[in-house]
Parts: structure tokens; sequence; C-alpha cells
């Protein structure tokens, strides 16, 4: 029920159509009893301050940021938490009496939803990271910190590989190394990393018959594969890894985990990340048959 009680949540973004935030968000309040609601307000460039203000001036209770914004909406933070700062990229606002914080959860969305899915922890791990681009170093910044030791970052063009693994090299304790996607087919590469991480959009919808060239038959069951495409649910990539004996984890674990973070942080309570699993996958199956 709607009253002059209800809070208000949003995720800003463009285009919005296709988001499955609104959906589970509203999963999450119910859930909890809050009353609250979640919308999908699509914004444009030029009105992205006006929106973020905006927001804040009639009391929003938590904003979400996604695609094209989660940098552009940096300047008009008050404030940014280590997380979002490291990889410069904010997809959660939380609104306090000291101004707009911005954070970033999808790192260690990703990370949650591997723990609760695989019991995996990046701990002293070697880890290949698919992809060099803006959500390849959001998961590398959360890797690091969480103490991965090695991160191998494959990607199409070098000098980006070689540049996220210089900048993963100077966060700490990590060790960044750069090579070519060819890197993906070496033999001793399956013996040296246990978990495979795509974060290019290679094999997502409509092109789901692509993969990126990780030389899948020297997987094993020590393996962990990872997608951040959730369209399809699983992707060529997974499949294969699957069939292999590889453990596979698909984009929407850590699509959940990043909003279930989210929420926590605007309200304080965790949500129940585990039946939403089932909820979104009917919803994606449904849009898609349609
Ligand atoms: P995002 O913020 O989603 O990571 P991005 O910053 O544009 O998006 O990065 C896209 C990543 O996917 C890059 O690593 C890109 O490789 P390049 O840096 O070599 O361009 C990778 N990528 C996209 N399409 C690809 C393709 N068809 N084959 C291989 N890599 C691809």
């Amino acid at each position: 029920m709607i009253d002059q009680q209800t809070k208000l949540f949003a995720v800003i973004g463009n285009p919005l159509e296709h988001s499955l935030s609104p959906l589970m968000h509203n999963i999450f309040l119910q859930q909890q009893g809050i009353n609250g609601v979640y919308l999908a307000l699509p914004v444009e460039a030029d009105r992205l301050d006006v929106a973020v203000n905006g927001l804040e001036a009639i009391g929003i209770g938590g904003i979400n940021v996604t695609i094209p914004y989660k940098e552009a909406v940096i300047p008009l933070m008050t404030a940014l938490t280590p997380a979002a700062e490291r990889c410069q990229a904010v997809n959660t606002i939380i609104p306090t009496t000291d101004g707009l914080i911005g954070d970033n959860t999808d790192g260690a969305g990703l990370m949650a939803a591997l723990a609760e899915e695989h019991s995996w922890e990046p701990a002293g791990k070697s880890i290949a990271l698919i992809g060099a681009g803006g959500a390849a170093k959001g998961i590398a910044a959360a890797l690091a910190a969480a103490g991965a030791s090695r991160i191998i970052v494959a990607n199409r063009h070098i000098q980006r590989a070689i540049e996220l693994a210089t900048w993963i090299d100077q966060l700490g304790d990590c060790h960044g190394e750069a090579t070519l996607l060819e890197g993906l087919s070496q033999p001793a590469l399956f013996q040296q990393v246990d978990t495979f991480i795509n974060t290019t959009s290679v094999g997502m919808s409509p092109h789901i018959e692509e993969m990126p060239p990780l030389a899948v038959q020297y997987l094993n069951d020590n393996h962990l594969v990872v997608d951040i495409i959730y369209n399809p649910l699983e992707t060529q990539l997974l499949t294969q890894a699957r069939q292999q004996g590889a453990k596979v984890s698909s984009g929407l674990g850590m699509f959940i985990h990043q909003g279930a973070l989210s929420f926590e942080k605007w309200l304080g309570v965790k949500p129940e990340t585990k039946p939403l699993y089932a909820i979104l996958q009917a919803e994606l199956l449904n849009k898609n048959g349609r």
C-alpha cells in the first residue's frame, strides 16, 4: 500500500527498459516489510545533475546508477567510498545527512555470489580476468582488496590489458599480469589459475553462440568459470565449461548480490538473496520467450 510514509528508491540510467532492478528491489522491500517503492527513472545525460540533486532534495532513500552514468555521477557526490574511489565508478548512491555518498557494490556483489554459490574466497587465489574494461576494473579492485594474490588480465587489445595489470600492481599486494586472448589457450595457465572470469560482452544475447577463446578442454572440476553475463542465463562459455566438469557461475548471482548490498547500505538490513534466483530466471526466460 503506497501512502504518505512510502519511501522512494530508484535506478537511474538510460535506457532502462530491460532493467531487472525494480522487480528485484520491490521484492526485497516487500520481503523486509519496508514501506517503500523502487522505480526505474530514465534520465537524459544533460539532466543528470538536476535529476540527482532533485532526488536528494525530495528525500529519496537510495539510488542505483547504471549504464551510462556510473562515472558521470562522480562529480555530483559529496564523497566516495573506497570501493567507488578505487574503480572510479558508482553503482549505488547512499543519501546521508552529510550529502550523497557514492559507492560501488559490483565487485563485492560478485564475490558474495561466488561465496554463496561455491563457498569461493578470493584470498590467495590466482585468477584469470577476461577483458580489461570498466567491469573488469571494478572486479579486479574488489578481488585485490579481498586478498587475491595474482590476476592475469587477458584482453583483445594488449595495451588495455597492460594498463589494467599495471593498475592492479599499484593497488598493493596483488600481482597483475597481461596477456592477449591467445594466452587463454596455453595449457600451463590451467595449472596456475583456478578461476576464470569473463567480463566482456562476448556471448551476450543475441550473439549466444560466441565465447571467449578459453581452451575449455583443459578445464576440470578444480576450476571455477564465471561469466558476468546473465542474458542468456548460461552462456556458451559456461555450457562448455560445465560439460568439462568445471564449476560455473552466471552473472545473475553478481546482479542479485550487488543489489542486495546496495539495499543493505540504504536500509541496514540484509535481504534474502536465494529466492531471487528463480524469480529473475523466470522473468528472463519469459522476456526472451516473448
Ligand atoms: P565494460 O564497462 O562493460 O567492461 P568496456 O569498458 O567497453 O565495457 O570494455 C569492454 C571489454 O570487452 C574490453 O575488454 C573489450 O576488449 P578491448 O579492450 O580489446 O576492446 C572486450 N570486448 C568487447 N567485445 C569484444 C570482442 N568481440 N572480442 C573480444 N573482446 C571484446
